[in-house]
């Protein structure tokens, strides 16, 4: 099961609970990259640049679902945006799109100093900018969408539980 959404929207933490609910493993593409890249995300953005980062972004996904991981994956918002990668979610058995507004996650990320894209002046009108280029991507691939509005996080892990 492959967790997608805008940064921020929860697949982490709604990830790692829905992981122990089920009693089965939980993996983060971020995390594995950055041990990997054995340095911040950010500062790979800075030094190595974006493509850099995608390409083994995209190695890493690939190597999970080529490999049949059976367990929890949580992913980077961006995941969506090669066709390969969307080639590669159509293959996982579900795929579940937390859905959030930009106005509720530039609210959650308003601490967030780590998350390169956010780096800017106006977090809000860029999250809008990646909601609507990346909306429609994310709906393309998942076989679940679920609106993160309201419910908590447990109450989320638990609805995706309930839906599998
Ligand atoms: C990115 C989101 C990040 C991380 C990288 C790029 C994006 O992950 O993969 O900074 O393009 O939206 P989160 O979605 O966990 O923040």
């Amino acid at each position: 099961m492959v967790l997608i959404g805008l940064p921020g929207c929860g697949k982490s933490t709604v990830g790692r609970q829905l992981a122990k609910r089920l009693n089965t493993a939980f993996q983060d593409t971020d995390a594995v990259i950055t041990d990997r890249i054995g340095m911040p995300i950010r500062s790979f953005f800075e030094q190595e640049g974006e493509e850099r980062f995608r390409e083994i972004e995209h190695r890493v996904l690939a190597e999970f679902l080529d490999g049949g991981y059976q367990g929890v994956l949580a992913t980077g918002g961006g995941i969506v945006l090669r066709d390969d990668n969307r080639e590669c979610l159509r293959q996982a058995r579900s795929v579940v799109y937390l859905r959030a507004s930009p106005d509720d996650l530039v609210r959650r990320l308003r601490h967030d100093r780590q998350r390169p894209l956010l780096q800017v002046s106006d977090p809000l009108k860029r999250l809008r900018e990646l909601y609507a280029v990346r909306d429609p991507l994310y709906r393309d691939v998942a076989t679940f969408v679920i609106d993160t509005g309201r419910p908590s996080v447990s109450m989320l892990a638990n609805l995706i539980a309930t839906q599998l």
